[in-house]
């Protein structure tokens, strides 16, 4: 640990510059929970290759700015689709809206989720079900309301995970588990449609640095702190997560399906000091 050993300063988090400029050109995204975020980083950087896009979300008004600022500095087209993926006929407007707009969907990232911290016995039975909702189910929802395009376009699925469920983690039940159902979803998807092209993949982000999750989940001014649990001793950016979200979409993962890309730092296999 970091006591005997000096603290390496790593690089700035690698940007997408490093893939080729146009991959994407002529493709398009669906990405549910696009608005803010990490999906909404991977929105852009898979824009910057030369995507257009449909961000979807539950609040109108930032889905709005988020698909103008997208737009503005991409040079490509985004459009917003207000919905909640708890809605199936949410996403059927939203997928409407996407072949009206774009005429095919040839990617789709599943990102929308919710969490809170609340211990076993004290969330509700509803709270939980609310996360399963919006994570799982919403999930669900979103490859339902897709599937029959992206099979049209041979394309890809990326589900947004997490490594809670790998060891148990305090106050997270619910959206462990839902996280877990996420996993066998995908891999489920991967199966069922390899045979017609379609891959899916999911990746995990460990503790990401500017992010609601975090804001929900770790107390003020203990980022310090959390960087020093982390093998590669930095929180993660979330321009680390859309550098796989770029790479599990482009040719270079023609052959990767059914696989859970983690990117934490090494985070989930700190086990503390002995
Ligand atoms: C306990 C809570 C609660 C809290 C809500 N509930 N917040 N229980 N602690 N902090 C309970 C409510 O009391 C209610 O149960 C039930 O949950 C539904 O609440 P609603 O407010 O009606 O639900 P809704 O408006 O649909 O909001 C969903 C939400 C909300 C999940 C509760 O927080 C939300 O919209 N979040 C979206 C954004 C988000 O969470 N982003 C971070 C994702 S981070 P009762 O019994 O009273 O009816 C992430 C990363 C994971 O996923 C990995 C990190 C490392």
């Amino acid at each position: 640990m970091a006591d005997e050993h000096e603290r390496v300063q790593l690089p700035h988090s690698p940007s997408t510059s490093t893939f080729k400029d146009d991959i994407f050109k002529g493709k398009v995204l669906f990405c549910t929970g696009g608005g803010s975020g990490i999906c909404y980083e991977m929105t852009k950087a898979i824009m910057t290759h030369g995507a257009q896009a449909t961000i979807v979300g539950r609040k109108a008004e930032r889905l709005e700015s988020a698909a103008q600022s997208l737009s503005q500095s991409t040079g490509k087209r985004c459009i917003a689709a207000s919905g909640d993926v708890r809605k199936p006929e949410d996403l059927a407007n939203a997928v409407r809206k996407t072949i009206e707009a774009f005429g095919r969907i040839d990617f789709v990232i599943c990102g929308a989720a919710g969490n809170f911290l609340a211990p076993i016995e004290g969330i509700s039975s509803n709270a939980f079900r609310t996360v399963l909702e919006i994570d799982l189910l919403g999930t669900y929802n979103t490859i339902k309301a897709t599937l029959e395009e992206v099979k049209k376009t041979r394309g890809s699925y990326l589900h947004v995970s997490a490594t809670l469920h790998y060891s148990g983690i305090p106050w997270q039940s619910a959206p462990s588990a839902a996280k877990a159902g996420v996993d066998a979803l995908s891999n489920a998807l991967a199966v069922e449609m390899g045979p017609l092209g379609v891959r899916s993949n999911c990746v995990a982000p460990g503790a990401i640095r500017g992010t609601e999750g975090m804001e929900r989940l770790a107390p003020k001014g203990s980022e310090d702190l959390i960087d020093l649990g982390i093998p590669l001793q930095k929180m993660g950016e979330k321009g680390d997560i859309a550098s796989v979200g770029v790479f599990l979409f482009s040719p270079a993962a023609t052959w990767i399906t059914g696989e859970v890309i983690v990117c934490d730092g090494g985070g989930r296999h700190f086990q503390g000091p002995m």
